[in-house]
């Protein structure tokens, strides 16, 4: 490996400029005024494929935003890797409390501060040139490669299942491999087996027929924000259990051994509470903290409107108010089951005089998955060729949507590398990525890929 040790060493500089590069791009998926910086990241990524040695390098048009595609395909026996990352970014707000700029990629304190530095244009930056690495050293690849690299995964990969299906096979492999999580802490990296799920949905509820003045009615009328407030106090219970019927119907009990697991990675509660500038921590009686994150399922309300909010005051009592919520479900719940529960929850919780409807959104799948794959045990292995220690196997508590899709469309294995941490701050001001993560995740890969070859067909 020290002829690719040099060369990344060598090629460090040129590495970070053209990561800033991809870094100055506001490719915000959520918002369509950015539509075009959308296409320009995928643009950029499909000729940095390009210049890397990739063939096929391609933009696939999406009914929402286009898919990047490119392969190396010239180890006829050898497995094929389908490496996913997105290059689309979360919106900056609140936007002054960033130290420099969200798409003015800033070196500080060894870090690289950007929107999408961590999440997920770093990591996914860090494949391509791993096996541009190899690709420049060694002349050849050790396996097949091809990439799908999405521009919506911020908004919930809508169109990409459908996408998929329609392209089988373009997008065939033996193994998909994914960076786009995180480590545990930043000398403990993880392998995650298992994704919570999403299901989104928002309250609207009505009094009368318009806002009307609190001095002629007040006294006598319901008010809609009282009521709305209400409603959403009836959907958990004092210890934070989600007191929806039907809720938890599905929900598979996490193991003896994965609870036995997480038990031992050393999570300190206190130093955990402090961190987050908490008085104290809050959650379903029974489970740890990271039970709580990662195997259980949640209702959050994400924000309420209605009445009055400029300046001053104005004697008005609210005629309309809504809250948004989404769930993070976990195996083997489904989308469609907990947001029809929710609806009969706000029916029959609609306080006296108001009525309240449940408009059901989006959903995504839970992931859970085996990971005795010799090809997943190798990526826990090589870990420690850059890292102080192998990496742990876990489950977390985000979502990527078309991982739960992979596994059954393609039915391969799903390799969940993360070189991120938590306190990279995903989708906040002031997200980062660790230069330290960009070094050994950069020969984390390189070593992985150069295994994986031999690991496959000794398997
Ligand atoms: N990379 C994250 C998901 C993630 C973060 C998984 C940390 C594990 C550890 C991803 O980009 C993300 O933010 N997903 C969204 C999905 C949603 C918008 C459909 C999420 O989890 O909220
Ligand atoms: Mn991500
Ligand atoms: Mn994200």
């Amino acid at each position: 490996m020290q002829d690719i040790e040099d060369y990344l060493v060598k090629e460090r500089d040129r590495q970070l400029q053209e990561l800033k590069q991809l870094l100055s791009i506001p490719s915000i998926s959520a918002l369509s005024e950015h539509r075009g910086d959308v296409r320009r990241a995928a643009e950029w990524i499909r000729d940095s494929l390009s210049r890397a040695g990739f063939h096929h390098a391609a933009i696939m048009d999406t009914p929402g935003h286009p898919v990047v595609y490119a392969d190396w395909l010239h180890r006829p026996n050898a497995p094929t890797v389908l490496v996913y990352g997105h290059y689309d970014v979360q919106p900056v707000d609140p936007i002054e409390l960033w130290e420099s700029p969200p798409f003015e990629p800033t070196v500080r304190d060894n870090h690289l501060y950007a929107r999408g530095a961590s999440d997920d244009k770093g990591p996914t930056f860090l494949h391509i040139k791993a096996l541009e690495a190899l690709l420049a050293v060694r002349g050849t690849l050790p396996v097949n490669v091809k990439f799908c690299i999405e521009g919506e995964e911020e908004v919930g990969s809508k169109h990409l299942d459908a996408f998929l299906d329609e392209h089988r096979d373009i997008f065939a492999a033996d193994m998909v491999l994914i960076s786009d999580t995180t480590m545990i802490r930043p000398d403990l990296p993880a392998i995650v087996y298992g994704l919570r799920g999403l299901a989104a949905g928002e309250v609207e509820l009505r009094t009368a027929s318009s806002d009307l003045h609190s001095g002629l009615y007040g006294g006598a009328v319901p008010n809609a924000v009282h009521a709305l407030v209400e409603l959403l106090s009836t959907f958990h219970d004092p210890d934070g259990r989600v007191t929806v019927d039907g809720f938890y119907d599905d929900v598979l009990e996490p193991s003896a051994e994965e609870r036995a697991g997480y038990a031992t990675l050393g999570h300190d509660d206190e130093a955990y509470r402090k961190s987050l500038g908490l008085t104290a921590l809050h959650g379903e009686p029974g489970y740890s903290t990271l039970e709580r994150v990662w195997v259980r399922p949640t209702l959050e309300i994400n924000g309420i409107s209605g009445g009055f909010q400029g300046e001053g005051t104005k004697t008005v009592i609210p005629s309309v108010a809504t809250a948004k919520i989404t769930c993070r479900l976990v195996p083997n719940q489904k989308s469609d089951h907990v947001l029809e529960r929710i609806a009969e929850h706000v029916k029959k919780h609609q306080p006296k005089g108001a009525v309240a409807i449940f408009h059901k959104g989006h959903g995504g799948k839970p992931y859970l998955a085996p990971y005795d794959h010799p090809a997943i045990q190798l990526a826990a292995e090589a870990y420690a060729y850059a890292y102080p220690n192998k990496a742990v196997f876990t489950r977390m508590g985000g979502s990527i949507p078309v991982v739960e899709t992979f596994s059954q469309l393609l039915k391969v294995p799903v390799v969940l590398m993360g070189f991120g941490l938590n306190e990279d701050r995903f989708h906040a001001p002031n997200e980062r990525f660790s230069l330290d993560n960009f070094d050994r995740g950069l020969r984390t890969l390189c070593y992985y890929y150069s295994q994986l070859g031999d690991t496959w067909s000794s398997r």
